[in-house]
């Protein structure tokens, strides 16, 4: 069992002066959090000297593994001249022209700084271009920590309602009143009920948002035809679909889930990976939606939007990916492949049954006797206490994974580090 003597007192010392002992929600562990040391690649070390082997990568962002050479190259010239201007520079054309490259739908884009302001403003251009006031979110979906968007990520079921008609469940205490009014909650892969919704509140919807791929809910593939009839939907309803790229913007491909999956959106939002770990988020999207934006219509400021630092670290980042897209994402996929494939052989092993789905570049391991789970409900019947579990038997065993049971990859694992992976996983379902 590793040691967390050190962690243990910074927890100690941080509960005094930090609210909670950490920084966002998202950190917060059913014992000590984790407490960082450093890291490169991907591996990183926490304050008592345990290395552990990286699956976690900052919750996405660090997609050329920790301290990667061009980021820190591009952050460390960018600092020398300056950190912050609030003032136009050159990086801010090259990054945008880069996305516009790399992404179908992109044509103009703006820069915030994270992801939860990048999705308050493709809302609030959804609505302020349509005229309309109603959103349609999916169950399970997360699209930041803001009051509009901050209800039935993962609701509790005694709360949820019917699954073919859940409620809006706030996530926080505090939540402005009624900012639920014109939220529409349906379940996530049902395009009939959207069909529906649409028939129901029909001039009424402003945009529907969806994570493309459901990452925040596990790892969730789209059914067949459910992002292309979304929008086809959006398309003859007047409305915007717009796809909450945070996470998966430049991991499923150069092109984010909209190239992976052949369907465009009218606005999509990016983060996490799009800067290597420097924190830049972006709306991006057609000409004729951004122009409401780009005339002034639509509000959109920030004193830190496209920070010169973090901004090269983009540009950095950006062009990486793109020049090197043919070698970079089939690695990533198949070293993801690997391990999901080597964590359904140490079920089968050990007599544990567990279901892995995802692309590779990111992935879920559900502990379920299910063949498939479509939604937020299906995710909420898997074991999740048992996967919680096998989080912490990883942990003891060197390696990270974000607790819910998803795994990121980035271009820094190595086969080596697979196969290590694998040796931590046989011996943690053996425990389990
Ligand atoms: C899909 C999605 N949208 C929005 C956000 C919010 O981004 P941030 O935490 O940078 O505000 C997240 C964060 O995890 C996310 O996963």
């Amino acid at each position: 069992m590793p040691t967390r003597t050190r962690a243990e007192q910074m927890y100690a010392r941080a509960r005094r002066s930090v609210a909670g002992g950490v920084s966002s929600d998202a950190r917060r562990a059913a014992g000590t959090p984790m407490f960082v040391d450093h890291a490169s690649g991907a591996e990183l070390w926490d304050v008592d000297g345990n290395r552990l082997i990286d699956y976690v990568l900052g919750q996405g962002p660090n997609i050329l593994g920790h301290a990667a050479p061009a980021v820190v190259k591009a952050v460390s010239e960018q600092v020398a001249r300056g950190v912050a201007y609030a003032a136009q520079h050159e990086w801010e054309a090259e990054v945008a022209e880069r996305i516009c490259a790399m992404v179908p739908g992109a044509e103009l884009v703006r820069f915030n700084t994270v992801g939860s302001e990048a999705v308050h403003g493709a809302l609030r251009l959804a609505r302020g271009l349509t005229g309309r006031p109603k959103i349609v979110k999916f169950e399970g979906n997360y699209h930041g920590w803001l009051d509009p968007v901050l209800y039935s990520v993962h609701p509790d079921l005694a709360l949820a309602g019917q699954a073919s008609q859940p409620n809006a469940v706030p996530g926080s205490a505090g939540l402005t009143p009624h900012s639920a009014a014109d939220l529409i909650v349906l379940p996530y892969n049902d395009l009939g009920l959207v069909r529906d919704c649409f028939e129901r509140f029909s001039g009424q919807i402003a945009a529907v948002i969806c994570e493309p791929l459901l990452c925040n809910t596990g790892a969730i593939m789209p059914v067949p035809g459910f992002l292309e009839g979304l929008r086809e939907l959006c398309t003859a309803q007047g409305a915007l679909l717009v796809f909450d790229e945070i996470i998966t913007g430049f991991r499923l491909a150069a092109g984010g889930a909209q190239e992976f999956f052949g369907v465009t959106p009218d606005l999509a939002t990016f983060g996490k990976a799009i800067a290597g770990g420097m924190p830049v988020s972006a709306i991006a999207g057609r000409e004729e939606v951004m122009a409401a934006i780009a005339d002034g219509r639509v509000a959109h400021a920030g004193t830190f939007n496209s920070q010169p630092v973090a901004m090269a670290a983009a540009a950095a980042v950006l062009s990486i990916l793109d020049e090197r897209r043919e070698a970079v994402y089939p690695a990533m996929h198949q070293a993801g492949q690997a391990l999901m494939a080597g964590i359904r052989a140490a079920g089968e092993r050990h007599g544990v049954p567990v279901l892995v789905s995802g692309p590779g570049s990111v992935f879920q391991v559900y502990l379920t006797e299910k063949s498939d789970v479509r939604d937020y409900r299906d995710f909420a019947a898997c074991d999740r206490p048992r996967m919680a579990r096998l989080h912490e038997l990883l942990l003891e065993r060197g390696v990270n994974t974000v607790p819910r049971g998803l795994w990121f990859l980035s271009t820094a694992h190595s086969p080596a580090q697979v196969d290590e992976t694998l040796g931590a996983v046989d011996a943690a379902f053996a425990a389990l």
